[in-house]
């Protein structure tokens, strides 16, 4: 039977979010979104059709992608939850807040001088949440690992159902956050590992979406 060609449509999340504690104040972390942004470019150079899903970054947008900025956790989920059906892969670069203040004070918290306990609540997870779903959708994780990278890489590949997770050592030289260099392992099912770098996050992304394409483009024909 002959597959009919259409465009791969990929859906990636990138950048960090953030949680607030009141107006002015939000717990977040150091992603720079530059892993995210560079697969988007890649995927786009391959002719794909893009929907990035971004936390607050300064980055320009990548040219054809379909933005959609979100701030919080839960804006990304909604967004996400509602792309991923119509996707034929996911890739999750965004460095996803696991926790969110429990209230949210409507008005500015005032210091008072004594310690300040602050109660969180666990977000969503995104990825295990929608990958529990999944048809054809080839699913990729990334893991931020400050050691261990391979253990944690794989825990995170069988308990998040993910395909791919790609996995880096955070605080490394030349890795990971705001760095322009990156090393990663791709890890996958039946034991595949694959080292890549250390290279820019651009080659690097190049090489992630080549390898990607060959598992999705049998599903849906060559673009
Ligand atoms: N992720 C997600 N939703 C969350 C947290 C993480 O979708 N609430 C995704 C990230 O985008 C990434 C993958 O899960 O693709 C792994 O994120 P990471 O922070 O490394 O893993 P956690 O599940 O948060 O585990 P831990 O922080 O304990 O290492």
């Amino acid at each position: 039977m002959e597959v009919k060609a259409r465009k791969i449509r990929c859906l990636i999340s990138a950048g960090p979010t953030r949680e607030f504690f009141d107006p002015v104040r939000f717990m977040s972390n150091p992603s720079t979104g530059k892993m995210g942004y560079a697969l988007a470019r890649a995927a786009l150079k391959m002719g794909w059709e893009v929907d990035l899903v971004s936390g607050p970054v300064s980055l320009p947008e990548p040219a054809g992608a379909a933005m959609h900025p979100v701030v919080t956790g839960e804006e990304m989920f909604a967004r996400i939850d509602s792309l991923f059906d119509a996707c034929d892969i996911l890739i999750m670069t965004a460095a996803v807040m696991d926790y969110r203040p429990l209230q949210y004070s409507a008005q500015k918290i005032k210091k008072s001088g004594d310690s300040l306990v602050v109660q969180l609540s666990p977000v969503v997870d995104i990825l295990k949440t929608v990958a529990a779903r999944k048809k054809n959708q080839l699913v990729v994780g990334f893991a931020a690992e400050t050691e261990n990278i391979s253990a944690h890489g794989r825990e995170k590949l069988e308990r998040k159902k993910a395909d791919f997770i790609v996995a880096n050592q955070v605080g490394a030289p030349g890795a990971g956050f705001a760095s322009d260099t990156n090393f990663i392992t791709l890890i996958g099912r039946d034991g595949f590992s694959l080292d890549i770098g250390p290279a820019s996050k651009l080659e690097i992304a190049e090489q992630l979406i080549t390898a990607f394409a060959s598992q999705i483009e049998p599903l849906v024909g060559q673009p």
